[in-house]
């Protein structure tokens, strides 16, 4: 997927050149703009709305939300390293799943981020729909934290995945 820069707005933007032409790709540079974000977060777990806010501040942070008709409707948050980024929160909002927007937004940040040759990230065990989509991305599993999260009975599992960017061959 190609990218151009052609958004006007308050923030830099990119605009995915897709066939829907009503879901746009902002980039997250402006705290103002992290308000649009708040019924992601809500009633659900993994990184807090306020966390993340707070993250977008900062330089290390490269932050990516998909826009469809005006409306966000998902948002995915790194934090890089030099040639590294983790992958810190990817989320639809709960009434926009299945859709391929999760899938869309994970490859256009995959393509944004210039100078990455590595992207990190940790999931719970239990989220085969999150594991699903990195596996269908090309990340692979590189091992597992025990215990790594609180669940509803004691604590459960991280699965660690990493995916190596070579851009041409594995975000297609
Ligand atoms: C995980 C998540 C981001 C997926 O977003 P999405 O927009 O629903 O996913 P897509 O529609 O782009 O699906 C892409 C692929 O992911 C996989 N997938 C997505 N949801 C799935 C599900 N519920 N069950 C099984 N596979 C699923 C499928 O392989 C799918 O391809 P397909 O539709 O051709 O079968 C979304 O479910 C979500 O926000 N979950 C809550 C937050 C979360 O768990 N984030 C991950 C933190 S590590």
């Amino acid at each position: 997927m190609a990218l151009k820069s052609s958004m006007p707005g308050q923030y830099s933007s990119l605009c995915a050149t897709v066939p829907d032409s009503s879901t746009a790709v902002q980039v997250l540079t402006d705290l103002r703009g992290t308000a649009h974000l708040k019924p992601l977060y809500e009633n659900t777990d993994g990184p807090s709305y306020e966390f993340l806010k707070g993250l977008v501040a900062q330089a290390h942070c490269s932050a990516w939300c998909l826009f469809r008709d005006e409306k966000a409707v998902a948002a995915i948050w790194y934090q890089r390293a030099g040639d590294r980024a983790d992958m810190i929160d990817l989320r639809v909002l709960a009434s926009s799943r299945r859709q391929g927007l999760g899938k869309r937004l994970l490859r256009a940040s995959l393509i944004a981020l210039e100078g990455v040759t590595t992207v990190d990230l940790e999931v719970r065990e239990s989220n085969l729909a999150a594991q699903a989509l990195y596996r269908a991305m090309g990340f692979q599993e590189t091992g597992r934290r025990p215990d790594y999260y609180a669940a509803a009975s004691g604590r459960e599992p991280a699965i660690l995945m990493s995916l190596a960017l070579n851009v041409d061959e594995a975000v297609s």
